[in-house]
């Protein structure tokens, strides 16, 4: 294979986090330009949160719709509940709990938000990222940030630096590497200007978790809640090869071009002649989240597979959100 000129140690935005590189990077922040920096969750593609044009590049560079709202990211809770119109007392209890981390909390916007940012809906995506490095950017710049994932429109999400490079090459200045996300799925994305709190988005923080704080959460529906939930498209996380998603491992044909996205330690009844990429040998859930991303880039890409297979995961804590993911990666 030929080497990727779009991988390895030559690509030049991409530069190890320190200090020089965060002031670097708020730098161009300022000046309207995007960057791409790590989250606890996956890596951001960054802009200006209150500046129309540095919104306008962001969806330039990930080629992806206007009607797609973006996700404004805040150093504290503080910052984040100055941009809401009003604040009901589940939001506050939720960001004691789960800030800063993997939930973004969609509230009544004030005027002051930009449109672009919410797609010209009513309400706005707001969140504080653990990240130091996310931290540490959004405290020198000194206001919100918008931070799709930085992926092209409907491709895999980037949890690693790398990975940024792979999916948008030279079309930001600067990435800043901070190592592999820790929490590997997308925040979960709640909706809270309603009686009811809305899951828009499984994520990273498990829903059982956040019931139990915030009491029963109704799920939004694609078809119904479309207009609440304008990011739950159905192509989502597309890998290019086809994904199939069965009910039972016996379903999946012991070939040397299939591409198996494991879990545990199943029970195979021959050996298995494909490539397997196990996301958690021990069965551990959260493990599973913090490389499923990764492990679906790997099978994309290894040239040996033809087309990938995986069967769902248990149904509760982050399976939720996994299997979530697959149903959008997966071929019809
Ligand atoms: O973990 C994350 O949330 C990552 C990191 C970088 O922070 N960001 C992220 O952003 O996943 P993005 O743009 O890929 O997904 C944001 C999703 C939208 O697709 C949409 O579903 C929902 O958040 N969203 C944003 N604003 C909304 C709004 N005003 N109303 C309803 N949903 C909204
Ligand atoms: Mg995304």
């Amino acid at each position: 294979m030929k080497p990727d000129p779009t991988r390895g140690a030559q690509a030049n935005n991409v530069v190890l986090s320190s200090p020089e590189a965060i002031l670097r990077a708020v730098e161009l922040l300022r000046r309207g330009q995007v960057v791409g920096l790590p989250t606890e969750t996956v890596y951001g593609l960054a802009g200006n949160g209150l500046d129309p044009a540095a919104l306008a590049r962001i969806f330039e560079v990930k080629q992806r719709p206007l009607f797609d709202p973006l996700i404004l990211h805040f150093a504290d809770a503080a910052g984040a509940f100055a941009l809401a119109e009003q604040v009901p007392a589940a939001a506050r209890e939720l960001a004691q709990r789960f800030w800063p981390g993997p939930l973004t909390l969609v509230l009544r916007k004030r005027e002051t938000v930009p449109d672009l940012a919410t797609s010209g809906l009513p309400n706005v995506a707001l969140r504080v990222p653990a990240h130091p490095v996310a931290q540490a950017v959004l405290r020198a710049f000194g206001g919100p940030l918008a931070a799709p994932s930085a992926n092209r429109f409907g491709r895999i999400s980037p949890t690693d630096a790398q990975a940024v490079r792979t999916e948008l090459g030279d079309a930001v200045p600067l990435i800043l590497d901070g190592g592999p996300c820790a929490v590997g799925l997308e925040s979960t994305v709640l909706l809270l200007s309603e009686h009811q709190p809305v899951l828009l988005r499984a994520g990273g923080i498990p829903l059982e978790e956040i019931e139990a704080l915030a009491g029963p959460v109704r799920h939004a529906t694609r078809v119904d809640d479309r207009p609440l939930a304008p990011g739950q498209l159905k192509h989502h996380y597309t890998p290019r090869k086809p994904l199939r998603l069965v009910r039972d491992i016996a379903e999946i044909p012991s070939q040397p071009d299939i591409g198996w996205l494991a879990f545990g330690t199943p029970n195979v009844p021959m050996p298995f002649l494909g490539v397997v990429e196990n996301l958690s040998p021990a069965g551990d859930l959260r493990e599973a989240a913090a490389n499923f991303f990764r492990a679906l880039r790997a099978l994309d890409d290894d040239p040996r597979v033809g087309t990938l297979y995986a069967v769902p995961l248990p149904k509760l804590g982050l399976g939720l959100a996994i299997n979530e993911r697959l149903e959008r990666a997966a071929s019809d």
